[in-house]
């Protein structure tokens, strides 16, 4: 195992600055080849004695995420990894991905019991919205209405009215925009200032950002793109406004994945954790994929697009959680019913959608 250490982004409400804070990931080694192959089927195994099932996220290992969708599980981005856990007809739950991942899941869920490989695998932006001066944040500005990102703590997501993921906060933003209501968003300051510019919405913007897509570097970026002129560029919205700028595409993980399927182009340019590369390239093989730049001319990067918690997710991990019920998630009662009210708004706006 090796411990990674990083900074992340933690707004100071008083003085308006964004200081640096520290945080931890330990990422376990990798597993010989022999040592998947056997941790893979007493995993399986395990899922079934458990009545579990496997859901996971597209920056996971892509061994866990082979073994997710073999098992009957999922693999998806994180709005649909919310959904799923919901319809599941399993007891128990194993969410391999970030905290606020497994929460969201027992936040839909309480009767379930939602495992999680490592519980301290967390994320940028919710590391640095803690609730306590998210309050104060929105108590500046009662008469807005609060819209936060999934990626927050069960205790934000309860304090808001709606809670949105990369795959719906525009489509949440314009409608509420059309409706006349301003906007407090947290956390994402890049997600928050795309949503303004593409819909017009009068939103004072929380200061937080993703430690990994913040990472992209636009002039960089427009130097790859006159050496590949025809590669399309596809960028999650967590990225800086610059990046943003350049894309042919901005979307969630599910969406970027659609997009190297679907659009007319033979190259592409992917600014997003690189594991979602893995995925891609088997449902487009003959698609040339390179990943967005992330370190600047003789600068060195801190993720290096692969996201360190996502990393924390391992098939041993797996394995331990379920043979030993650790990882297991809890949330307070009523925290979690406000939070749930707040989620669901968003499933219904989504089931009201593909309706
Ligand atoms: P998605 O909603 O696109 O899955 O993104 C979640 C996330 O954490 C991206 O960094
Ligand atoms: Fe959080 Fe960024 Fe990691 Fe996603 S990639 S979990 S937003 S730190």
């Amino acid at each position: 195992m090796t411990t990674q250490a990083f900074t992340y982004d933690l707004p100071n409400l008083e003085t308006g600055q964004i200081e640096l804070a520290q945080a931890w990931a330990n990422v376990p080694s990798p597993l010989s080849q022999q040592q998947v192959i056997d941790t893979e089927s007493r995993v399986r195994h395990l899922l079934t004695q458990h009545d579990a099932t496997l859901v996971a996220h597209y920056y996971v290992d892509p061994i866990i995420q082979d073994l997710a969708e073999e098992t009957g599980g999922c693999v998806a981005d994180s709005l649909e990894m919310a959904r799923f856990g919901q319809r599941c007809d399993s007891s128990t739950l194993v969410v391999a991905g970030v905290r606020f991942m497994g929460e969201t899941a027992k936040i839909l869920s309480p009767q379930k019991r939602v495992l999680m490989p490592d519980l301290m695998a967390t994320c940028s932006l919710d590391l640095g919205c803690p609730i306590e001066e998210f309050n104060a944040f929105c108590d500046r500005y009662p008469d807005r209405t609060v819209v936060v990102y999934a990626n927050t703590s069960a205790a934000v997501k309860a304090r808001a009215d709606w809670v949105v993921t990369s795959s719906i906060a525009l489509d949440v933003i314009s409608h509420l925009h059309e409706q006349g209501k301003k906007i407090l968003w947290a956390p994402d300051r890049h997600l928050g200032a795309y949503i303004q510019t593409q819909t017009g919405a009068d939103m004072v913007l929380w200061q937080g950002s993703c430690l990994v897509h913040d990472e992209f570097k636009s002039d960089e970026l427009s130097h790859l793109r006159t050496h590949y002129p025809h590669a399309l560029v596809l960028a999650h919205p967590e990225s800086p406004a610059g990046v943003l700028q350049q894309a042919d595409f901005v979307g969630s993980t599910a969406q970027m994945l659609k997009a190297v399927e679907t659009m007319d182009a033979d190259s592409f340019i992917v600014a997003t954790d690189q594991r979602l590369l893995h995925t891609m390239q088997r449902s487009a093989p003959h698609k040339n994929l390179m990943a967005a730049p992330t370190g600047g001319n003789g600068a060195s990067c801190k993720s290096c697009a692969f996201c360190p918690w996502m990393s924390m997710n391992s098939l041993q991990r797996i394995e331990a959680a379920l043979s030993t019920g650790a990882g297991e998630i809890w949330v307070d009662e009523s925290i979690r019913r406000d939070a749930q009210r707040s989620v669901e708004r968003m499933l219904n706006f989504r089931a009201a959608q593909v309706a």
